[in-house]
């Protein structure tokens, strides 16, 4: 164990002695519209989603060139296309004819990419490959009829996306250098995706991804299940700006109290969750990865879709043998399944229709919620610099106060 997980663990010791966690320097307010109104869900496609990478897709889920996987994102319909070269690019499901879906399966392997309407084709890279009747159809350039791309960037496993054709990607840059180095250090490139799931929930995006940022509910919302195998209201927060990483302690860890400081052993008594950008969260639980990917509904605010993946380590690195290692991780994967639908989910279409309520008052963030703080504080440093709407109108669009970074006391 490093120097600084030995001091980090040294700390949760002493919130658990003390009753403590790390807090956020106040309590935030918060308003029941950020979860149902139209004109803040927009601003959110465009100023968030139209410019920060999110995660799409685990590398494993397209493996071969020719590999393809659809994804709906609050802008754009895409497909993800695994190139001849290794590479991966995201491409916009629109036909450049007349705009019908090229892939219409969520997933598969392709030579080349084929519309349904017409079957004009395209090849894997979305330059348009052959007309039908093409002597008919006129002058086209065929440069000009390219799928459209978006900013696609493969790294540390993962595949990155801004869903926005003029935006920028740089995903080391995003991350910043200590959360770049801890995905490094996580080695996921060398993890495969053994189940995954979308829930399409009549829920507001910032609710479901509210809801994994919380560490204060678990012995309350699942006292039989993750509430009994992780504390409750414990934990220590490292800041990094963009992104954050937070760590609890497992409650097997008064069992290492034995163990000297130092040891490795007490790895395996830590929950580590990471706060990679406004739509990625990836717990790391001692044996195994979870990715939890949140996207708004392209204009409903009281809808989205969260993907969930367990990601677990080659079956070669692990030691066990075929039938051990899926035994394992169905075991993980069936718990966390029965936590989320029958504990969370109905808490989250509850929030979603308490806050119809026009009377339900203002909410809050305790000081204790700190990484929820952290997403809050981020969504509105994106948000900042938006026009604003009645400036505009009158002539002028000042950017809005964009919030201080810290403010997290241990
Ligand atoms: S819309 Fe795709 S070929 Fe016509
Ligand atoms: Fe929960």
């Amino acid at each position: 164990m490093s120097e600084e997980s030995a001091e980090r663990v040294t700390r949760l010791r002493r919130h658990l002695a003390d009753g403590t966690t790390d807090r956020h320097e106040r309590t935030t307010s918060l308003r029941a519209a950020e979860y149902r109104d139209g004109d803040i869900a927009e601003a959110e496609r465009e100023f968030v989603f139209g410019r920060a990478p999110v995660i799409a897709a685990h590398s494993s889920e397209l493996s071969e060139p020719g590999d393809f996987v659809r994804v709906s994102l609050p802008r754009n319909e895409i497909v993800l296309v695994r190139q001849q070269d290794g590479s991966v690019r995201a491409l916009v499901n629109a036909c450049r004819h007349r705009a019908a879906m090229v892939v219409t399966e969520p997933q598969g392997r392709c030579r080349l990419l084929s519309c349904p309407y017409h079957r004009w084709s395209y090849n894997l890279d979305g330059s348009l490959r052959t007309m039908t009747r093409a002597d008919t159809v006129g002058d086209v350039d065929p440069a000009d009829r390219a799928l459209v791309p978006l900013p696609c960037e493969e790294r540390h496993g993962l595949v990155w996306v801004v869903d926005n054709a003029t935006a920028e990607l740089d995903v080391a840059k995003w991350l910043g250098p200590e959360m770049d180095a801890i995905l490094a250090a996580l080695a996921i490139d060398r993890h495969v995706v053994f189940e995954s799931t979308t829930f399409d929930e009549p829920v507001n995006w910032k609710v479901m991804q509210d809801g994994f940022l919380d560490f204060y509910h678990l012995e309350y919302a699942h006292p039989a299940t993750a509430g009994k195998l992780i504390h409750t209201n414990v934990a220590v927060l490292e800041d990094f700006g963009r992104t954050c990483r937070w760590t609890q302690p497992r409650k097997s860890i008064s069992r290492a109290d034995a163990e000297p400081p130092d040891s490795a052993v007490l790895d395996g008594h830590l929950t580590e969750t990471h706060f990679l950008g406004p739509n990625s969260t990836l717990v790391r639980h001692p044996d195994h990865l979870e990715l939890l990917t949140f996207r708004p509904h392209p204009t409903d605010p009281a809808r989205s879709v969260m993907e969930l993946r367990l990601i677990a380590p080659l079956p070669g690195a692990t030691g066990l043998d075929p039938e051990a290692w899926t035994r394992r991780w169905t075991r993980n994967w069936d718990l966390v399944l029965e936590v989320l639908t029958a504990e969370d989910l109905p808490i989250l279409r509850g929030t979603q229709e308490a806050v119809r309520s026009r009377d339900a008052g203002d909410m809050m963030l305790g000081r204790n919620e700190i990484a929820n703080h952290v997403f809050w504080r981020e969504l509105a440093v994106l948000l900042a610099d938006r026009p604003d709407p009645d400036a505009v109108a009158a002539g002028s669009a000042p950017a809005a106060r964009c919030p201080t970074r810290g403010g997290v006391s241990p």
